[in-house]
């Protein structure tokens, strides 16, 4: 169980959900985890458990929407962590609106913390991995980048963004010891939900715990593969749809027209 042992580990949205459920694995399996997201008192809880197993773990309080603190953060990583071997960029926020009342400073501010940042921070710690010719960089996509999830523009886009920016990446680094995996989760059970200023969710599908997105993860490192879903019928779901698209979206929208049949 200590095969990430002293592995430098950066998680950024780790104070709840998905980066703190990884987080915590990472460090039971014995890496040096460091932290981050902006409410302090969630990151010292899940800190507290990461030091149960890996006591040189850290964590910072920072606002990914503002470039200068990514930049920061890049630079305390290096510092404190003496390197970061990987990176998860899995802190994301989701914006659910209708198109009609989208705006294009929500759509900016979801492009900022979903894709600007995690390239910002890729981009800074890229080179160090490439010097040592070894690291994985983990990045938390959706299965809205593929599905067209209604109701969520902005957040399918950014999330659409992060799927293509890794995959050109990988591609870059294929022949170097940097290594890229693309997390797809479903639905699963976090904060995600029950954020306020957003529409409510759509889909009437049942949440897996953060437990078994975790397992995914660690199963698909394991396997060395470039993208994981989790569940995996949403890859059956994803190429549907690639096959027909038509279909797929007028399938949707038919599903949400029956959703809202009974506001009229
Ligand atoms: N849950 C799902 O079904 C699902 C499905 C597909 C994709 N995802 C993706 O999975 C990732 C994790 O989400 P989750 O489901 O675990 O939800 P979550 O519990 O709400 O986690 C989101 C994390 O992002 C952090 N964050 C948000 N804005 C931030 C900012 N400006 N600066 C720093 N940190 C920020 C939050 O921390 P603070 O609020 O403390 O800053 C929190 O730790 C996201 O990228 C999400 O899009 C989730």
């Amino acid at each position: 169980m200590n095969e990430f042992k002293g592995q430098r580990v950066l998680v950024t949205g780790a104070s709840s959900g998905i980066g703190a459920g990884l987080a915590e694995e990472f460090a039971r399996r014995g890496a040096v985890v460091g932290i981050c997201a902006r409410r302090e008192a969630r990151l010292d809880e899940v800190l507290t458990r990461c030091r149960e197993h890996s006591p040189e773990s850290r964590r910072w309080v920072c606002d990914l929407a503002d470039p200068e603190e990514v930049d920061r953060l890049a630079s305390a990583a290096l510092v404190e962590l003496g390197g970061v071997d990987i990176l998860v960029n899995n802190a994301g926020i989701p914006k659910r609106r209708h198109v009609t009342r989208l705006d294009t400073s929500t759509v900016e501010a979801v492009m900022n913390i979903n894709f600007f940042s995690p390239v910002r921070l890729t981009l800074a710690l890229l080179p160090q991995m490439l010097e040592r010719d070894s690291g994985r960089i983990i990045n938390v996509s959706s299965v809205a980048a593929t599905l067209s999830s209604p109701g969520e523009s902005a957040y399918d886009a950014s999330k659409a963004a992060v799927t293509a920016f890794s995959e050109s990446m990988a591609v870059d680094l294929w022949e170097t010891g940097v290594k890229v995996l693309v997390v797809y989760p479903g639905l699963v059970d976090t904060d995600l939900f029950s954020l306020p200023d957003n529409d409510p969710v759509l889909a009437a599908i049942e949440p897996v715990p953060v437990s078994e997105l975790v397992d995914g993860v660690f199963a698909a490192l394991d396997r060395g593969v470039i993208q994981v879903y989790v569940p995996e019928y949403f890859a059956d779901l994803a190429s549907g749809k690639a096959a027909d698209v038509e279909r797929f979206l007028s399938g949707t929208a038919k599903y949400v027209a029956s959703q809202h049949a009974g506001d009229r």
